[in-house]
């Protein structure tokens, strides 16, 4: 029995359910515009108004050289980029969403430079980089050389059925030695045993194995209410960090 990862993804559209989309062609843009109208619509429930305890408690065991870059894909405004900056590295988010883009130099109190990049806009104020447009289109020389990847809620927000294409995305976009530091929120399958609960789950195992070394850092239980399903009793949830490095 595998977990089910609390997803942050948006509603799939319901006229093309996964099941379906898995043998019809794959649109990796298929939930742009939900996006793009959560944002408008200030509709950011995956916002978190601090930065992650779980970044700020185990990147600083990576031990990465002061002043490396750190790329974050699917970046919205989190407040975890500003930390990194602070931590002395350069940080290169990608967002599709203008809204988001513009947020966080605004509430930050950032005074960005705006380059228009083709298809892409790239905002940047010293050590903060975010390239607005779609993360399926960048190519390498779209944003340079990285040996680190930050995802909180990047992998977790796509559909299944495009998942598989975001890994392949990051291996072509990033030095063939580069490590991703990985955090997910994962609901316990209530049958499961406390060794696949705290293990490393079934998908992300899937997805990553032929390209990483998965390295499951530390796994939080936490007993929470269900978001997907209000009123019911709290559930178990796993909080993880995961460390892959490229094999
Ligand atoms: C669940 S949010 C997480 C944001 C951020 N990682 C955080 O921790 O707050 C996912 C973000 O990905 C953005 N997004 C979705 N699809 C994208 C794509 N194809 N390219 C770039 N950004 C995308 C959305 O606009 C949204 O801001």
């Amino acid at each position: 029995m595998t977990h089910h990862k609390r997803t942050t993804r948006a509603p799939s559209n319901p006229e093309s359910p996964e099941s379906v989309a898995a043998i019809e062609p794959v649109h990796t843009d298929q939930d742009n515009h939900l996006w793009l109208e959560f944002w408008r619509d200030q509709r950011t429930d995956f916002h978190q108004s601090a930065v992650n305890p779980l970044l700020s408690r185990f990147w600083p065991g990576l031990g990465l050289a002061h002043g490396s870059r750190v790329f974050i894909p699917l970046c919205g405004k989190s407040l975890d980029m500003l930390w990194l900056a602070q931590q002395g590295h350069e940080v290169f988010g990608v967002e599709l969403s203008p809204v988001a883009v513009e947020d966080f130099f605004r509430e930050n109190k950032l005074h960005p430079v705006r380059t228009q990049m083709g298809a892409f806009t790239l905002w940047n104020d010293g050590k903060l980089s975010i390239l607005c447009g779609d993360y399926f289109a960048l190519t390498r020389s779209d944003i340079g050389h990285f040996d680190t990847v930050y995802d909180r809620a990047a992998l977790t927000a796509l559909p299944e059925n495009i998942r598989g294409l975001y890994v392949a995305q990051l291996k072509r976009l990033v030095s063939d030695t580069a490590m991703v530091f990985l955090l997910t929120i994962e609901d316990a399958a209530e049958n499961a045993t406390m060794n696949q609960a705290h293990g490393v789950d079934e998908e992300i195992r899937t997805l990553y194995t032929e390209g990483f070394e998965i390295d499951l850092a530390y796994v939080e239980s936490v007993f929470e209410p269900d978001p997907e399903s209000a009123g019911l009793p709290a559930k178990r949830a796993e909080y993880k960090v995961y460390r892959l490095s490229s094999r």
